[in-house]
């Protein structure tokens, strides 16, 4: 253990700015989870101002008490503090239900015949929403992660990465990335479904980010964001061929919800401004849920979320004879882990240790509910070796 380590880390926390008033031990109190829940890469477990938030919605509707614009209120309270979680203002921010479903209209705008890059590992909701355009000549092609960057060249039209990889928790070169499209002319999706909450993340480095927000962001299902460029085609005027795509770029499941959110009828249409057209009708509970646990985690700070998850997953790391990383996600290869650490799953499981397996690794999430005891617990699980 590094005790100037601790120190510093210490020091940092007492000395907080006042946009942060909360250190990751004081929010930790607001969480209920077991020991050694290890597994936010599937989902993350609510603070308790979050499930309570949402325990009253369901109430306040089972009984009938309150109007449902009180539930409502919170997609945009929502979409405030997201739009401060990354960087760019509420109207640059639509809100849905799941990253696939915001994709879609970004997808439908490609041309046809128009290329797609993925890295080869890339989750299926930001893969498929493009592959469905097959049919007319969109293309999907696949790279690496480690050289991803190299591979995005002027076929490419539209690159589409996970800031964190739900199989491997690898951390893109999302610098290298964005340059390099910004070389070609290309467009350029973020998904940051399983990094926004600990890895900071700035929107206006990509042309859209997408979070769902119910594993780090700790919300229920069925809430998702989609970042947007401001000024849509007006600000791509110089290259014709993005201007030609935010002219398609339509709000392809605009309903009453993308006027604004009041009910209306009949035409004229009128779609709210900016990305809030691209808005679906809400899953009101789900969002009551989501606006406490986003304020809670804006009170820590991503950068102070960030410190603490990698000290944790590194601890992890070190302790099962791995080098140190720069991801709050720990992945081993079930047959690596097989061979290292045998009877590991069946002593994981014994030991009520909570991960989970994806892409065949096993996957080990470290949050902000998280401490030195789950690690421990783990470790001693997997390598079978007893407490230190
Ligand atoms: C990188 C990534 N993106 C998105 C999702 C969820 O996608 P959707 O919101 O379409 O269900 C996951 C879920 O595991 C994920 O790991």
């Amino acid at each position: 253990m590094d005790i100037n380590a601790d120190s510093a880390r210490a020091d940092f926390e007492t000395a907080a700015p006042s946009a942060h008033p909360l250190t990751v031990a004081q929010a930790r109190t607001e969480w209920d989870v077991q020991t050694a829940f290890l597994d936010s890469c599937s989902y993350g477990p609510p603070p308790r101002r979050g499930w309570e938030a949402m325990q009253r919605s369901l109430d306040q509707w089972r009984v009938g008490s309150v109007p449902w614009p009180r539930w409502a209120e919170s997609v945009d309270t929502s979409r405030e503090l997201f739009g401060r979680l990354v960087g760019v203002p509420a109207d640059q921010v639509a809100t849905g239900a799941a990253v696939s479903q915001l994709l879609a209209p970004i997808a439908t705008a490609l041309p046809d015949g128009a290329e797609v890059l993925i890295p080869d590992i890339e989750f299926t909701s930001g893969v498929y929403p493009f592959a469905v355009h097959a049919d007319r000549g969109v293309r999907v092609r696949t790279a690496p992660l480690d050289t991803f960057a190299e591979a995005v060249d002027e076929s490419t039209t539209l690159v589409s990465v996970s800031a964190a990889q739900s199989a491997t928790g690898e951390v893109a070169d999302i610098p290298a990335i964005t340059q390099r499209a910004r070389e070609v002319g290309a467009l350029t999706v973020l998904d940051g479904t399983q990094a926004a909450g600990w890895l900071p993340l700035d929107a206006a480095d990509v042309d859209f980010l997408a979070v769902a927000a119910y594993k780090w962001l700790c919300a229920p299902r069925g809430t998702a964001f989609l970042t947007m460029p401001s000024q849509l085609a007006a600000a791509h005027d110089d290259q014709p061929h993005r201007a030609a795509f935010f002219d398609r770029l339509k709000p392809l499941a605009a309903g009453w919800f993308a006027a604004g959110g009041a009910a209306s009828y009949g035409m004229p249409m009128h779609l709210a401004d900016g990305a809030r057209a691209f808005d679906i009708s809400p899953a009101w509970h789900s969002w009551v849920g989501t606006a406490p646990a986003l304020e809670l985690l804006l009170d820590v700070g991503v950068d102070r979320l960030h410190t603490h998850d990698l000290a944790l997953a590194n601890r992890f790391r070190t302790g099962l004879g791995l080098a140190e990383s720069n991801s709050a996600i720990v992945s081993i290869g079930l047959d690596i882990a097989d061979r290292s650490w045998p009877g590991a799953l069946d002593r994981l499981d014994e030991a009520g240790v909570r991960y989970s397996q994806a892409g065949g690794n096993m996957r080990f999430g470290f949050h902000l509910f998280n401490d030195e005891t789950d690690v421990d617990m783990a470790l001693n699980a997997v390598t079978d070796y007893p407490p230190a």
